[in-house]
């Protein structure tokens, strides 16, 4: 952890932090289809980062580059530098595995596994090598506790994780997710197929989990973003309008076009 000093207003602060993920003039096309514009974002431990935007400005994009997932579409091309923890991702040599085990994903649609609430979870342990049973068990355990679903499916681990309902199974995939032990939880719009009382619960869960991973959420949802992130990033036509604190953004905006998006004018 680095310490800086930080100027605010006159007086100087002592601000501990750390950066996760250092975006440098990154550019992305898809064909020739400029779809990301020399975006500049840093990343901060601990914190709930909101990526908001209209539909199209690149914000699934952004966060599908951050663990070079965005590859697996051929005619991608970027420019430009992602540091994570301070090692380029782009790099020739860098290791997609050893970046995936880091940083972990979860989607709009609840993607469970066609298998039990159990091995949904204990997949990904199991394909790092550990087969001990008492070992997984309290993986498994551990990771549906801190999804805050563990006291809803503990009597029936072995039914499938299709049999329970979309907001219960985005927290198994939270829970798949945790089983890794990340650094950083990607999520992309996790809550808009969900019912209000499901997505009130994610987002508390949010809120506890940035205790110890680093969150970068795109939402759709202002009202969303404003209640659970710390920072808030603008994109806009594959461009970051205004990146900063949310209170900042949804309070005082810099920039006219982050104004006339929160005050629900266009998007
Ligand atoms: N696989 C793809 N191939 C070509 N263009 C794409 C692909 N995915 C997204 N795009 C385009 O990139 C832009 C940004 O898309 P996306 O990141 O999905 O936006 P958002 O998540 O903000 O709605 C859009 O113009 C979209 O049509
Ligand atoms: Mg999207």
């Amino acid at each position: 952890m680095m310490v800086q000093t930080l100027e605010k207003g006159t007086a100087k602060q002592m601000v501990a932090s750390s950066i996760v993920y250092d975006t440098q003039k990154l550019n992305l096309w898809y064909g020739n289809h400029h779809a990301l514009k020399n975006i500049d974002l840093q990343i901060k431990e601990n914190e709930v980062t909101a990526i908001i935007g209209p539909s199209g400005c690149g914000k699934s994009t952004y966060i599908k580059t951050l663990n070079r997932m965005v590859e697996l579409v051929p005619t991608v091309k970027t420019s430009g530098a992602i540091l994570y923890r301070e090692r380029n991702i782009f790099d020739a040599n860098y290791g997609v595995e050893e970046l995936r085990t880091k940083v972990g994903m979860v989607f709009q649609k609840p993607n469970p596994f066609p298998k039990s609430i159990y091995d949904n979870i204990a997949y990904g342990p199991r394909i790092h090598g550990i087969k001990n049973k008492k070992v997984l068990d309290e993986i498994v355990e551990k990771s549906l506790r801190g999804a805050a679903i563990w006291e809803e499916v503990k009597d029936r681990l072995t039914t499938n994780a299709y049999s329970l309902s979309g907001g219960q199974q985005q927290r198994i995939c939270i829970a798949r997710c945790l089983a890794i032990e990340p650094d950083v939880i990607l999520m992309d719009e996790p809550t808009s197929a969900l019912d209000p009382i499901s997505t009130l619960k994610v987002e508390e869960l949010i809120q506890e989990l940035k205790q110890d991973y680093s969150i970068i959420i795109v939402t759709h949802n202002m009202q969303q973003a404003a209640r659970i992130s710390d920072k808030t990033a603008f994109f806009l036509n594959g461009e970051v309008v205004e990146f900063d604190k949310t209170d900042v953004i949804f309070s005082t905006p810099e920039d006219n076009r982050t104004e006339d998006y929160i005050s629900g004018r266009f998007g």
